[in-house]
């Protein structure tokens, strides 16, 4: 949640922060701003998109080589000029910008209200800004010192970068739970949420640590632990390049991704899976195989789209690997008092690394000593490095709010992980194996015929976009897929949706049936497909609207349903990386029939750092 840019150099700052903002729009969007230093500290911020910001700056004065740039989700205070960011400190002298969340921020502002201190804007950001500023006028000290003390004092969530108008040259950074990377260029830094408003000018970057602090100059980065200890900075090189991170002719980041999914299940089977000669290579399976393939129990935790995939996995796990399975809400998990034993092993999922509820789960499992596996999109994120060990989806910058190719992504890892645990293990027969490795191999080219249709689904869209409400139904391997259906329909077309075991509808879920409600079913041949057939006669006869996601060849769905879309015929453990494209279509026709914003759907944000 919020993205944060910053720069110092010689270049001008402006359009490098208002370029980064944009790119790191996905990560909040409800007001955005920018503090410049020049001859003096300039800080402009607005209510609305960054486009508003750039809008309302035109022919103002921007000159300056050093600077930082908020775009917000709101966490303290609503959504407003006011309270967007960076904020200004009471003496005037400092700018911050934050991204996380200030718990303990109420009672500092108390402190500090005591003291004469008035607060403009209703954030814990200002309040910890203030705190700051309070320590380094109190006791003359740098600002770099001032911002040591004032953490050690502080409960919660944080990524900073402050500027001060006496030293014209420095960023002062900290992290602390929310992702902070510094890019190294020649004479110059860029300091962002993530590597992409990074990449165009330098491959070269130090992601820092929780409890890190950065200070930052045009040629010299300093890291330094909340000790004043210094720490050597660990430069990573990227790999990523520009065009992944651009529309490419697309109209929405969530349609080039979607239609990305051909080449990125296909980069994260290469180099893994071998067909011919029956092996799956990962490394990081292959180092933990002996606690992956004796755990007595896998938990699998995750949120949103991501924790969906889990859920899939536990069906694939259980089934070709014989080990229990929980698939447990992250939010949850790192709240209750779960059972963790010994030789249990945790699956945790995340597209960007940086999902909060995920870390501190991840944390908590930690603590009671278990073995942590991510399966991770975004490389060098923060619960990549937080697991003991794991293998990325290799899926590229996923920058539409909405998940799309990173649940292949997962499915696709996922899968190799379970077949090589159920190799070693003697839970799968030879011809299974070799089977599904042949069939994960074919993914990318059925994907590629179910997207050659798109427009099919998208006449479908436009005929339900005005529905209220809609229901999604699967049985086995498609009930996560349902639910993942279901979700994607309501957070981009805002279309209420459900997404249920099929078989569970008729114990409450039935009673919403009328000639009106449209009724998604995710029925590919499996084990399961002539019950899922029975349900759908039971909202046929009742009047449902029945839309079907259904394997070529199938003749009798059809007849039983309003709309039909075919997929290419699969084996069910990989169906579902067929069965969701055309229900991703689905809410993203649905969304622009709609006209809105799906790259950034109301009130959500791509990653989600706040609990
Ligand atoms: O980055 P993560 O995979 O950890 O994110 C988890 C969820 O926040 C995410 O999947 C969210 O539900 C998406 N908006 C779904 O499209």
């Amino acid at each position: 949640m919020c993205g944060i840019v910053g720069y110092t150099g010689p270049r001008e700052a402006y359009p490098v922060i208002l370029k980064g903002l944009k790119r790191l729009e996905y990560r909040g969007y409800d007001s955005a701003g920018v503090a410049l230093l020049n001859s003096g500290l300039k800080v402009y911020k607005k209510k609305g998109k960054v486009a508003d910001l750039e809008e309302s700056l035109i022919g103002k004065d921007v000159h300056a080589n050093i600077g930082i740039g908020h775009t917000r989700w709101a966490t303290h205070g609503e959504p407003n000029d006011r309270n967007a960011h960076p904020h200004l400190s009471a003496s005037g002298r400092l700018s911050m910008i934050h991204n996380g969340i200030i718990e303990n921020y109420a009672l500092i502002k108390k402190e500090l209200l005591s003291k004469g201190y008035a607060f403009k804007s209703d954030t814990d950001t200002e309040v910890l800004l203030n705190f700051i500023d309070e320590i380094q006028q109190h006791n003359d000290c740098s600002l770099e010192e001032a911002v040591r003390v004032a953490l050690k004092r502080v409960v919660g969530a944080y990524c900073i970068l402050l500027i001060d108008k006496e030293d014209p040259h420095t960023i002062i950074a900290a992290r602390k739970g929310s992702p902070l990377v510094i890019g190294i260029g020649k004479g110059e830094h860029f300091l962002a949420s993530d590597a992409t408003p990074i990449i165009e000018y330098t491959k070269e970057v130090v992601y820092v640590n929780d409890y890190e602090l950065a200070i930052v100059r045009p040629d010299e980065l300093i890291l330094k632990n909340l000790g004043n200890e210094k720490i050597t900075p660990y430069i990573t090189k990227l790999d990523m390049d520009l065009a992944a991170i651009e529309k490419g002719g697309y109209e929405h980041f969530m349609l080039k991704e979607i239609f990305e999914q051909p080449k990125t299940i296909y980069d994260c089977l290469r180099g893994r899976l071998d067909v011919a000669n029956g092996t799956i290579t990962m490394a990081g399976v292959e180092n933990y195989m002996e606690q992956l393939k004796n755990a007595p129990r896998i938990i699998i935790i995750a949120c949103g789209t991501s924790w969906h995939a889990g859920l899939v996995a536990e069906y694939v796990i259980e089934d070709l690997c014989r080990i229990p399975v929980e698939v447990e809400y992250a939010s949850e998990f790192r709240y209750r008092n779960p059972v963790v034993n010994k030789g249990d092993v945790i699956i945790a999922i995340s597209q960007s690394g940086e999902t909060a509820d995920t870390l501190v789960a991840i944390e908590k499992a930690k603590e009671q000593g278990a073995i942590i596996f991510g399966v991770v999109n975004a490389v060098g994120s923060s619960i990549a490095r937080a697991s003991h060990a794991g293998a990325y989806t290799h899926s590229g910058p996923e920058i539409g709010v909405a998940s799309t190719k990173a649940f292949t992504g997962q499915l696709a890892v996922l899968n190799m992980i379970a077949l090589k645990i159920a190799k070693v293990k003697g839970t799968i027969s030879d011809e299974r194996y070799h089977n599904l490795l042949a069939e994960l191999e074919a993914v990318p080219e059925k994907v590629e015929a179910i997207l050659e249709n798109a427009d099919a689904v998208k006449a479908i869209a436009e005929k339900y976009k005005d529905s209220s409400d809609a229901l999604f139904l699967g049985r086995g391997y498609n009930f996560p897929v349902a639910l993942e259906g279901a979700l994607k329909l309501k957070e981009i077309s805002y279309i209420h949706a459900e997404g249920y075991p099929a078989a569970e509808m008729k114990h409450g879920p039935i009673a919403l049936v009328t000639e009106t409600l449209p009724v998604v079913f995710v029925a590919t041949k499996d084990s399961y497909h002539e019950k899922v057939v029975s349900n759908m006669q039971e909202i046929k006869a009742r009047r449902g609207k029945v839309i079907s996601i259904i394997t070529e060849g199938d003749n009798i769905s059809p007849t039983l349903s309003d709309d039909v879309f075919v997929v290419p015929p699969a084996d069910e453990v990989i169906a579902p990386m067929l069965s969701v494209i055309p229900l991703q279509l689905l809410s993203y026709y649905a969304g622009t029939a709609k006209g809105y914003n799906v790259d950034m759907p109301r009130n959500l944000a791509k990653s989600v750092t706040v609990e």
